[in-house]
């Protein structure tokens, strides 16, 4: 499992404005929007791609373009959702399938309450979108998921992480699995509540209210 923290100035700048608890939801999802776009840049650098011959006005080359199958994405709902814009802005010809997730607030166990998804996903690139990975369960899940029905490399697009959840991510998910996490920040840790800490509280509600 390979873990990316993006480090550049407009990705703090734009963190920490998130995290600001008196940040409207109306500022909040533009900034994550604009702040996914950032980290979806780095998020593709491993995206598929092969040569294409091609002739410009002025004589014939060979250039790069993206290959088939499609990448899919996926926004873990409900908070996902805030991401989805951001990452196909890059990738606006992938293939986009949902999974309802949603953790107990009280034992932290996450139940699946719905699946958008192709059966077969053999061989696909996927790119997972869930702005909080806190203990892990949820992004655990989610990539079990993928790769039981074929997916064969994953990347997690993150605004936080906790540090207990990228351990417990390490230990669950087999390590034959192509799996990258790309996040705005690794954070102190997780609370009592099983919140990040410093956080920016809950994504669903600060988005969608
Ligand atoms: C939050 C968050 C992640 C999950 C992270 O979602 O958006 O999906 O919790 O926690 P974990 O790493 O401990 O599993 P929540 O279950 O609150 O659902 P929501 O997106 O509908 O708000």
């Amino acid at each position: 499992m390979r873990v990316l923290e993006i480090d550049h100035p407009l990705v703090a700048h734009k963190l920490t404005v998130l995290r600001d608890a008196t940040t409207h939801s109306s500022v909040f999802r533009q900034l994550a929007d604009e702040l996914v776009t950032l980290l979806a840049y780095e998020a593709t650098r491993q995206v598929r791609v092969g040569d294409v011959e091609i002739s410009t006005p002025v004589t014939e080359m060979t250039g790069t373009k993206l290959t088939n199958p499609k990448p899919m994405v996926v926004p873990i709902l409900r908070a996902g959702l805030g991401m989805l814009d951001g990452l196909t802005r890059l990738l606006p010809t992938a293939e986009v399938g949902f999974l309802g997730m949603v953790r107990n607030e009280e034992t932290l166990e996450v139940t699946t309450y719905a699946n958008r998804l192709p059966e077969d996903l053999t061989g696909r690139q996927c790119f997972v979108l869930d702005p909080m990975l806190a203990t892990g369960h949820t992004l655990i899940a989610a990539v079990e998921y993928l790769t039981e029905r074929g997916a064969s490399d994953v990347t997690c697009v993150t605004l936080l992480c906790a540090p207990e959840g990228l351990a417990a991510m390490e230990a669950a998910v087999d390590p034959e699995i192509d799996l990258t996490i790309v996040t705005a920040s690794i954070d102190e840790k997780l609370n009592e509540k099983g919140y990040i800490v410093p956080g920016l509280g809950d994504a669903g509600d600060r988005l969608f209210g």
